[in-house]
């Protein structure tokens, strides 16, 4: 069961980021330090039970109380300490501020993700974070609600998103591949489902992938996508979302610009495909309880289905 941990785009042994791949040393060291001594303990006391007490002086049960009781502890402790304290002085250099930036927010119970375009410029999504290989991304992390924290285990540690604080973390990913975040602090009823994909791309793919995010939404095309769009107007879902390019400027919800291109849907929660974008519009309740977004169960199914036909098309 524990081995289970070990593997998975999820789990801080499966390095791919300069600061997993420290943390992960230190996990390693610390846990062959821990066998040595459990080992030694347990030998000690197989010892002590098998009864070879009669060569046994009070000099050596001196050397074993304050030798295997205070020296040795404050001794492997303080490697340790000091070991992990160098090990961990590289990770936050707040000299280093990264070849670019991206803004992250916390939202019950998604992910509101900005990075500045070439031209200087915001270009919001939603849920998904993706990264260049071999380059330091410093992201900088905020809270519009509650205290969240944001967590890649296979490309770094963990930081806390505090509401009315700003906090940085330095990610530097060292192979691509795609990679699972989460939060880490509990911040209410759907915390289970507040994940994201993260895709680490080489420096071109990155580039151009950022690019289309910074354009503007498709236009339908289709008679069914062009009815889902004025449904999605009609229904009021542009006063939470954006769609730019759309009359659609909401802010409190994720912006949905180029929602079909995503990985996933719901932060992490279904796949990106037509029946999850009906399931997710019409059932939205209870596939993320407490979620601030009412479900529109209440609608046409043909209607549901043009609306989502409409934002997978949104490409
Ligand atoms: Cu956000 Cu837990």
């Amino acid at each position: 069961m524990f081995l289970a941990g070990c593997d998975g785009p999820q789990s801080a042994l499966v390095t791919a980021g300069y600061g997993a791949e420290r943390i992960a040393e230190l996990f390693w060291w610390m846990l062959g330090g821990a066998l040595i001594i459990w080992l030694l303990v347990v030998g000690t006391a197989v010892y002590a039970i098998r009864g070879h007490n009669h060569r046994f002086t009070s000099r050596h049960a001196y050397f074993l109380i304050v030798g295997g009781g205070a020296v040795f502890p404050t001794v492997v402790l303080g490697g340790l300490l000091i070991y992990a304290l160098q090990l961990f002085a590289h990770l936050r250099d707040p000299a280093d501020a990264g070849d670019f930036r991206v803004e992250v927010s916390g939202e019950q119970w998604w992910w509101r993700v900005r990075y500045v375009g070439p031209g200087g410029e915001k270009i919001e999504l939603a849920n998904e974070v993706r990264l260049p290989v071999n380059t330091v991304a410093e992201l900088r992390l905020y809270s519009s609600d509650v205290i969240h924290s944001f967590w890649i285990p296979s490309l770094g540690g963990k930081m806390d998103m505090i509401p009315g604080r700003e906090t940085r973390l330095l990610l530097q990913p060292t192979r691509t591949g795609t990679f699972r975040g989460v939060c880490a602090e509990y911040c209410g009823g759907s915390h289970a489902l507040m994940a994201f994909p993260v895709v680490v791309m080489q420096p071109g793919e990155f580039a151009a992938w950022l690019q289309h995010q910074g354009t503007q939404a498709a236009q339908p095309e289709e008679e069914i996508t062009r009815r889902g769009q004025h449904l999605f107007l009609a229904n009021g879902c542009g006063s939470c979302h954006r769609i730019r390019g759309t009359a659609a400027d909401g802010e409190l919800g994720p912006d949905l610009t180029h929602v079909g291109s995503r990985l996933s849907l719901g932060a992490d929660t279904l796949p990106n495909n037509v029946n999850a974008f009906a399931r997710w519009i019409a059932h939205t309740e209870q596939v993320k309880p407490q979620v601030r977004m009412p479900s529109f169960g209440m609608l046409p199914q043909a209607d549901v289905r043009a609306m989502a036909l409409y934002l997978e098309s949104l490409q």
